[in-house]
């Protein structure tokens, strides 16, 4: 049986470890017949690393996705590796530290500006970087937010960055679905990835799941949001866009 996304070429951000969500994305997506290529940083050679337990080899890119220099070589490089790209995956997040773990009130603006940089607008420069690889009969972005209709303890800026995200996704969506691009997120639970542990108290974030989510959560499985991805990747949500697919055990429609 072929798989969901044979013959599909797709470009993954956002591998640094195993418990990366990406890492799974770009597992899965080997699994169902595409071939992926991989975007680093700030180290291209752990990603490499780490690649070497992906079913099948892979490059790796170094991209910074707020350097402008980054972005414009990215183009030919994967032109030169698979000719183009079916599908993009945008599984990127950073906050400085003075920006999360209960500091709202007294963050300066410079880190919430990195915060916005690095996690939201970088999600339009991806798209952009990567659209002259894209096909006439178009493709597939998709990134990955946490739910940003709430107030979350802990989470602090990156609630604003996240809600940033979700709204680019939507004008991304309106001013490229002519050319037949679709643009998704994953709103995905809380998983113990490095960039969870980097929230001051996320454990404690995330010990809402034990009680309020409505499916057992398992914070240590990052496979059900990358199986998220990959079906919005594939060509069997071919009329979603602007759309939110929640991966969160249904804690978002919970209401006590
Ligand atoms: N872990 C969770 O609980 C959770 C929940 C919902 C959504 N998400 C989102 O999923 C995405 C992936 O996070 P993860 O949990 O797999 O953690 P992770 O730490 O494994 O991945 C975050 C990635 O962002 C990359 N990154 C940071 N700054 C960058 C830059 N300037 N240029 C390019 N890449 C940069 C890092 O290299 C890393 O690979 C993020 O958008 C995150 O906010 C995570």
């Amino acid at each position: 049986m072929s798989g969901i996304l044979e013959g599909k070429r797709i470009l993954v951000t956002g591998v640094l470890m195993e418990s990366s969500i990406a890492f799974h994305v770009a597992k899965l997506a080997q699994e169902q017949g595409a071939e992926v290529i991989l975007t680093a940083w700030p180290r291209p050679t752990l990603t490499e690393r780490i690649a070497k337990k992906l079913p099948k080899p892979v490059k790796v890119i170094e991209l910074d996705v707020t350097n402008d220099e980054h972005l414009a070589r990215l183009e030919q490089l994967v032109r030169d590796e698979l000719g183009g790209l079916d599908g993009v995956v945008h599984s990127i997040g950073f906050a400085p530290q003075d920006a999360l773990g209960g500091n709202f009130l007294n963050t300066p603006f410079e880190s919430v500006a990195t915060a916005m940089h690095v996690s939201a607008f970088s999600l339009k420069s991806l798209t952009m970087a990567c659209k002259p690889l894209f096909p006439a009969e178009g493709a597939a972005v998709v990134g990955l937010t946490f739910d940003a209709q709430f107030a979350w303890p802990q989470y602090d800026w990156m609630g604003p960055a996240k809600a940033a995200l979700e709204a680019t996704s939507r004008y991304l969506a309106r001013d490229l679905g002519k050319e037949n691009i679709r643009c998704n997120l994953v709103s995905a639970g809380p998983l113990g990835s490095m960039a969870a542990k980097s929230i001051p108290g996320f454990g404690e974030l995330a010990d809402t799941w034990n009680h309020r989510s409505m499916l057992e959560w398992d914070m240590s499985d990052p496979e059900p949001a990358g199986r998220g991805v990959v079906a919005l990747l594939s060509d069997w949500f071919p009329k979603t866009t602007g759309e939110i697919v929640h991966v969160d055990g249904g804690l978002h429609a919970m209401g006590a």
